[in-house]
């Protein structure tokens, strides 16, 4: 085994009404440089890690471990440092990420030459949901839906904008964060909430993106139970769009916010959102295009 990095994007899910199934890939990145070793060492640098656990107690390692596993395989010991630009527990696929990276580790340490399918297969038996994994794997706007045997999408062209996220201090765990959400929907607010969703994807198909910002504004699955959770909710809604936004939606399952602005425009919405919340990080970001990139010999 040579020396290897591991390289898997941020991303933002829901995108409104696209609930559990959409999201785009954006260039916050939890990267893993990897060594052989004789025995297992972990080194972190970064604020947005969670602590240093022991390595059996590692999130990465147990999703590897559990990969490597279902192969019937043992994983090999590594030296790994783990850096990354994304936020924990903050909306912005922190989780997909790791559990994108543990995959590809398993991957290319046991050489499981994984298809792309297998590895979203796993990702979203693991997270529940492919919205954070389809985009983390493959980069972009995608679109996914899984069932218990096989996972349909669709990857759209990037949307042509600037994309702002509101990154509040405090953390909002996904699980209280779904356990203010329904557990069913009437019939005709079902039929509304789906509308909203399929307009949503095709004005962002068709380029309309005055009319995708109207309708990520008019989810009805999930933002209308969790905006009590979400800080500044309506007036990040309402700063946003004064001063140019499409719209602004709930980033996964919050408390991000995350506003698209017409492209080169996003800087204007972020001195605004910032003077507005100082206590915020306000931060413009573009789309990763690439997913999941693993460079070998990177650090050979
Ligand atoms: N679609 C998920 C949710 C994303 O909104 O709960 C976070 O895992």
């Amino acid at each position: 085994m040579t020396s290897f990095k591991i390289r898997v994007p941020a991303s933002s899910a829901n995108i409104g009404p696209g609930f559990d199934s959409m999201g785009m890939a954006l260039n916050l990145y939890l990267t893993l440089d990897v060594s052989p070793a004789d025995e297992w060492t972990i080194e972190q640098h970064s604020p947005h890690l969670p602590e240093l656990a022991s390595v059996d107690d590692h999130y990465i390692v147990q999703v590897a471990r559990d990969v490597a596993t279902r192969w019937g395989k043992a994983l090999p010991a590594c030296h790994i440092t783990v850096r990354s630009d994304i936020p924990l527990a903050r909306g912005l696929g922190s989780s997909a990420a790791a559990i994108v990276s543990g995959i590809e580790l398993a991957n290319q340490v046991c050489g499981l030459s994984l298809t792309r399918e297998q590895k979203l297969e796993l990702g979203t038996a693991i997270e529940g949901h492919p919205d954070n994994i389809a985009p983390a794997l493959m980069g972009g706007f995608i679109i996914a839906i899984g069932t218990d045997r096989t996972i349909d999408w669709v990857q759209l062209p990037s949307p042509e904008v600037d994309v702002v996220v509101s990154i509040p201090g405090d953390a909002l765990e996904t699980k209280t964060a779904r356990n203010v959400l329904p557990g069913a929907y009437p019939m005709e607010r079902a039929a509304s909430a789906s509308a909203v969703s399929n307009v949503l994807v095709a004005s962002l198909a068709s380029g309309d993106y005055e009319l995708a910002g109207r309708m990520m504004e008019r989810d009805l699955f999930h933002e209308p139970y969790r905006k009590d959770l979400i800080p500044h909710y309506d007036d990040i809604r309402t700063e946003a769009k004064k001063h140019g936004a499409y719209g602004s939606v709930i980033s996964g399952a919050g408390p991000t916010m995350m506003s698209l602005t017409p492209k080169g425009t996003g800087g204007v919405v972020v001195s605004h959102v910032e003077a507005l919340l100082p206590d915020y990080q306000v931060t413009l970001l573009q789309m990763d295009k690439s997913g999941v990139v693993t460079d070998e010999n990177a650090n050979g």
